[in-house]
């Protein structure tokens, strides 16, 4: 369904309508490339060794005051006062970052600090909340806590954030960790696996992508395989033919199962003898009622594809050894897991569930099985579950966010593709909202 708002937006008299009546202004996010260089500031005394990372992205540096973004490395801020510096850094280049430009700010986990550096490093995710949520333009605007001196680490974070791919997140705060129990056979620095090329960094991998026939499913195999990946689109038996034809167009394979069986987790362990380097759990359903009005089937057949057949899936495959060293699970929960939403228990608990699930599993997995284990949670993205919502809510969805609009499924995509990068080992445990900073329980 055509978002003919942020079309009419798009045009001389939508803008100026929409500005004299106070509507909600969306700018059309850069999907392609990012319009201008790179500006690094710093605030604080930093020990990070930023620069070669920043240098490797490709970015080229913003040489004429218009950059496409701007990385402040605010990991030296120790107290309150250096938060001065933060605002002396950004305040007199925020209003000149390009359109749909990028702002990153680098702070270090609050918890492990005094309570003064604590309050200073929490202070900068309200900072970051704050300023993606009146920058405006299609810009973004992310924290990324990192662990330790180690720029290394969060390269593939900043690549993503840096980068197009991250167009329809921000407002969200990331740590990076030092990725311990990661498999360092390859080039590796800090446990981080860097492919031979950025471009295809999952050639020689395989995928598995549930509910992949239709939808952000699809959007996700296509992506994976556009970066090398030997996919499988798994998808229910009556979605067979579906999923048969986006496999051929992908060069992988497809898989009918029904991931609620209770032998799914074997039978995909079967169809993939080398093992699973990427385990993407996309399938979910809703059955929306208010819980005064939702009979059991209702309430269990959501709990059962969106929760429990990820459990049951996701054990069985790693206690068969069917998930690679170095491999990467990402599941996906929604932001009205994080918020609630008026109609969806069911799914509001089910979605809750994933997040509990990953932030349990990541630390084990990682340790055990040298796996990676991390949620997106999309918030309103044009697919067709989304074009079935009536219009009011449908334009309250769309607009109710940072960005004003909604996001396509290319975008929870691209997320997911950065989480199963080879050099995302050190993200684990992560939940990331692909949704535009939208207001629910943001
Ligand atoms: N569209 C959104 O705005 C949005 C927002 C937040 C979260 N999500 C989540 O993103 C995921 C994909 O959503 P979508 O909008 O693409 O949905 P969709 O309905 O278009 O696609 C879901 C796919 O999953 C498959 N599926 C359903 N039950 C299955 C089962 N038991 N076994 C195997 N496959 C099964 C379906 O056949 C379908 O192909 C879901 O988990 C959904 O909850 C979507």
């Amino acid at each position: 369904m055509a978002d003919r708002y942020l079309s009419f937006t798009g045009t001389a008299p939508g803008r100026f309508l929409t500005r004299r009546l106070g509507l909600p202004q969306p700018a059309p996010l850069r999907r392609d490339a990012l319009d201008g260089g790179l500006l690094h500031l710093t605030a604080g005394k930093s020990d990070l060794g930023l620069a070669p990372v920043l240098a490797r992205t490709g970015l080229a540096a913003d040489e004429n005051g218009r950059p496409a973004a701007v990385v402040l490395d605010a990991t030296g801020v120790r107290d309150v006062d250096a938060l001065a510096e933060v605002h002396a850094a950004l305040h007199p280049v925020v209003r000149s970052v390009t359109t749909g430009g990028r702002v990153v700010v680098l702070g270090t986990p609050p918890e492990a600090a005094d309570h003064h550096q604590a309050a200073a490093q929490q202070a900068l995710e309200g900072f970051t909340r704050s300023l993606g949520k009146e920058i405006g333009r299609g810009r973004t605007v992310n924290l990324v806590r990192v662990t330790g001196a180690d720029a290394v680490a969060a390269e593939s974070t900043l690549r993503f954030l840096l980068s197009p791919a991250s167009a329809f997140v921000s407002g969200q705060v990331i740590e990076v960790g030092t990725a311990a129990g990661e498999a360092t056979d390859a080039a590796a620095d800090g446990g981080i696996t860097a492919p031979d090329d950025w471009e295809l960094p999952l050639a020689g991998r395989t995928a598995l992508v549930t509910g992949a026939a239709r939808g952000i499913g699809a959007a996700v195999a296509e992506t994976l395989a556009g970066q090398g990946a030997q996919v499988v689109v798994l998808d229910v038996p009556q979605a067979e033919d579906e999923a048969r034809r986006a496999a051929e167009r992908l060069g992988g394979t497809a898989l009918a199962l029904d991931i609620t069986a209770a032998d799914a987790g074997e039978r995909i362990a079967a169809a993939v003898p080398g093992g699973l380097d990427v385990l993407v759990h996309n399938a979910g359903i809703t059955r929306d009622r208010r819980l005064v009005n939702m009979d059991a089937d209702r309430w269990s057949s959501v709990l059962d594809v969106n929760l429990a057949g990820v459990l049951r899936t996701t054990d069985a495959l790693l206690a068969a050894g069917a998930v690679n060293r170095g491999g990467r699970i990402v599941a996906t929960a929604s932001i009205a897991g994080l918020a609630g939403n008026a109609g969806q228990t069911n799914y509001g608990a089910s979605k809750a569930g994933v997040v509990g699930l990953v932030r349990s599993l990541a630390p084990r997995a990682l340790a055990g099985h040298g796996v990676t284990v991390n949620a997106v949670a999309p918030g309103f993205i044009e697919t067709r579950m989304t074009a079935a919502v009536p219009l009011l809510i449908r334009e309250a969805g769309r607009r109710m966010s940072s960005l004003a609009q909604g996001g396509l499924p290319v975008d929870v995509a691209r997320t997911i593709a950065w989480l199963a990068h080879p050099a995302s080992g050190a993200v684990n445990g992560q939940v990331v909202r692909v949704c535009g900073q939208s207001l629910l329980g943001a």
